[in-house]
């Protein structure tokens, strides 16, 4: 089997210390450095924005993929490519005209993707699959860093897996929230590509060793 793309969170990184952490993961088997944005009005809670987010672009060596918790992301799609990113996905939730907005972030060059919360069918994206290059599969409610893992969150995987199968969409799926060494490998085995972990890397010991036990959880 192959390897899963590691994308650490960095709402769990000790901010104090930002470039060190992101340094970090520049030395790390991490691919990706998954990046939250949060607005207090989407979601419950309110992380960074433009200045953090550019710091962080500054520093890393690797994919930034961040994730809108954020209505209206439409306005502020270029300016998040400016900051650095490489993939922009919004919420199904948070976006009325969503093909337009896939489009929209298309065109700054970044690559589009398209996260569901916990509650939402795989389904609604049956249209525009063909369309994206990932669908971020929540397996908390958004908002908050270590919460615990939905179980029937798996299943999403399995039939965003089917559906881009079914499609011969290029896009790659992305599990966020609970996700750690315990679930890793069953997440790959249904279909995951790329996974989120914040507190399962940032609050162990040795965050460097922890991706690595990850990024190689499907080759033993
Ligand atoms: C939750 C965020 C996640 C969060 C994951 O709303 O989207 O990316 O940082 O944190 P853990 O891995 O600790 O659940
Ligand atoms: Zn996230």
């Amino acid at each position: 089997m192959s390897k899963v793309i590691v994308a650490p969170s960095v709402l769990s990184a000790d901010f104090g210390n930002l470039e060190r952490d992101i340094q970090m993961l520049n030395s790390s088997e991490a691919e990706w450095i998954h990046i939250d944005v949060m607005d207090g009005v989407f979601v419950p809670n309110i992380s960074f924005g433009f200045p953090v987010l550019q710091a962080i672009g500054k520093h890393s060596k690797k994919v930034n993929d961040v994730h809108l918790m954020i209505v209206q992301p439409e306005k502020y799609l270029q300016q998040f490519r400016d900051a650095g990113a490489h993939m922009i996905t919004v919420h199904y939730e948070a976006v009325t005209h969503l093909d337009s907005v896939i489009h929209q972030i298309k065109k700054t060059g970044a690559g589009a993707g398209v996260a569901l919360n916990p509650s939402t069918p795989v389904s609604v994206l049956k249209e525009i699959i063909h369309l994206l290059d990932l669908v971020l599969v929540m397996s908390v409610n958004p908002g908050f860093g270590g919460q615990k893992f939905i179980p029937y969150t798996i299943n999403k995987v399995k039939e965003t897996k089917a559906l881009i199968l079914a499609s011969g969409s290029p896009a790659k799926i992305e599990v966020d929230g609970g996700v750690g060494l315990n679930n890793a490998k069953e997440l790959m085995d249904a279909g995951a590509d790329v996974l989120v972990a914040g507190n399962a890397v940032f609050k162990t010991e040795n965050p460097v060793e922890t991706i690595r036990q990850i990024r190689n959880i499907g080759t033993k």
